[in-house]
């Protein structure tokens, strides 16, 4: 088996430090790849010799980035609907309905090739793991659809039927109006013909869009899929407070999505299944809808378990940056630096139930994000500026940039 020795690291945060030093940087390191996986970190004068040899020349080296929350199986865009999020409209979920009518009219060449670029344009900043949501089919076979082509090129795949009541239910011109049926529809159906090309089952849970799932459909939703094998994750208190959160604590998932409107309650709550379910802030989400940004730092000091992702989609955060996430999370959220690339990285891994990944230790994935730069103080510091570039090793051989994922 071949390996590879990466060396000239100016700075390698290997998100496996102590958990009084999460970020775990080593200065002047080098680390080695074998099979595709950490065999060997440390100072770079330590180094044992390898087959081939990559020099960053002082760069940062970071885990690659987890991206744990993306809805990328989508045609058409919403341009029109941000603008006039930006000019005062808000946001209710209703044009999701827009993108479900793109996405069922689009061919599977045409959905495939649109996920593979967005992917490929993640790569390109960093980021090594990607989840893939369904949620813009809404039938059985446009879901089942959705998920499987999200399944050929990712491993984190995720349900999402439930992520509105489609028009053909909601009531109005041509519809049944009937919400009941659709849940029945997602819990039965639906789940049975999606269940074996996911992971994971997640729901839109907000009383506060008349589009989205309440607490009791959500339950439903969850359990059923619990039932089928898949493990758990929700949209939750996104628009308002709400029982998303709350919900999701009570069910075990692993990961709480948004979590833009939280009570003391629901942070109490997450502190105390801080080992089970993970906090997902997504800050392009409070920039693209002007939604106030939660207090990160006051859930990393109650002990929450804290993970950032982009959320990729055409409606709330059309931007696949983790490093512009990254940038939001420390200007508008209170992290510090460090903290926002462990929450990006090891954060987001244990919200995907992951420990071979968002970290660089022996064992662990050889995913690495390389900076243009010589710390990652720099990711926020050099906001919008293209410094975050991955790169597999192992894979296919692969010792070039872009690699993956
Ligand atoms: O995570 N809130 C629900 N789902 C997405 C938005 C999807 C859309 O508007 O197209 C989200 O924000
Ligand atoms: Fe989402």
């Amino acid at each position: 088996m071949s390996s590879t020795l990466v060396t000239g690291i100016g700075e390698l945060v290997t998100c496996a430090g102590d958990p009084a030093d999460p970020l775990g940087v080593i200065h002047d390191a080098a680390l080695v790849e074998e099979g595709g996986e950490v065999a060997w970190v440390g100072p770079a004068s330590q180094a044992p010799a390898a087959d081939e040899r990559v020099d960053v020349e002082g760069r940062a080296v970071l885990p690659g980035f987890v991206d744990s929350h993306s809805h990328l199986v989508f045609a058409g865009d919403r341009a029109a609907e941000f603008a006039a999020r930006m000019a005062g409209e808000p946001y209710d979920g209703g044009g999701i309905g827009v993108s479900v009518a793109a996405t069922r009219a689009a061919s599977d060449d045409e959905l495939r090739s649109l996920l593979a670029a967005r992917l490929t344009e993640m790569r390109a900043q960093g980021t090594t793991t990607v989840e893939v949501k369904s949620g813009y089919g809404l039938t059985v076979e446009d879901e089942a659809r959705a998920l499987r082509i999200a399944r050929e090129l990712t491993d984190e795949v995720t349900f999402l039927g439930a992520h509105v009541v489609p028009s053909e239910y909601a009531g109005g011109p041509g519809s049944c109006g009937d919400r009941a049926a659709y849940v029945s529809l997602v819990t039965g159906p639906m789940l049975e013909a999606c269940a074996p090309h996911a992971r994971w089952v997640d729901v839109f849970c907000e009383p506060h869009s008349a589009h989205a799932f309440t607490q009791e459909e959500a339950r439903a939703v969850l359990t059923a899929g619990r039932d089928a094998g898949l493990l758990l994750r929700v949209h939750g208190n996104q628009l308002g407070h709400g029982p998303g959160v709350q919900l999701a604590v009570e069910l075990g998932a692993a990961s709480v999505d948004h979590c833009t409107y939280l009570s003391d309650a629901d942070v109490d709550a997450l502190a105390g299944a801080a080992d089970t379910t993970v906090a997902t802030l997504l800050p392009g989400v409070e920039f693209s809808t002007r939604s106030p940004y939660p207090d990160a730092a006051k859930l990393l000091a109650a002990g929450v378990s804290v993970a950032l992702a982009t959320d990729c989609n055409p409606g709330t955060c059309y931007s696949s940056s983790m490093p512009f996430v990254i940038a939001l999370a420390v200007r508008e959220m209170g992290l510090t630096p460090g903290q926002a690339v462990h929450a990006a990285t090891a954060g987001s891994a244990k919200s995907l139930r992951r420990e071979d990944i968002g970290r660089l230790a022996v064992g662990s994935r050889a995913d690495l994000c390389v900076l243009d730069a010589p710390s990652h103080l720099h990711l926020s510091y050099r906001a919008g500026v293209p410094i975050a570039r991955s790169l597999r090793l192992g894979e296919r051989g692969a010792t070039s940039p872009d690699s993956g994922p």
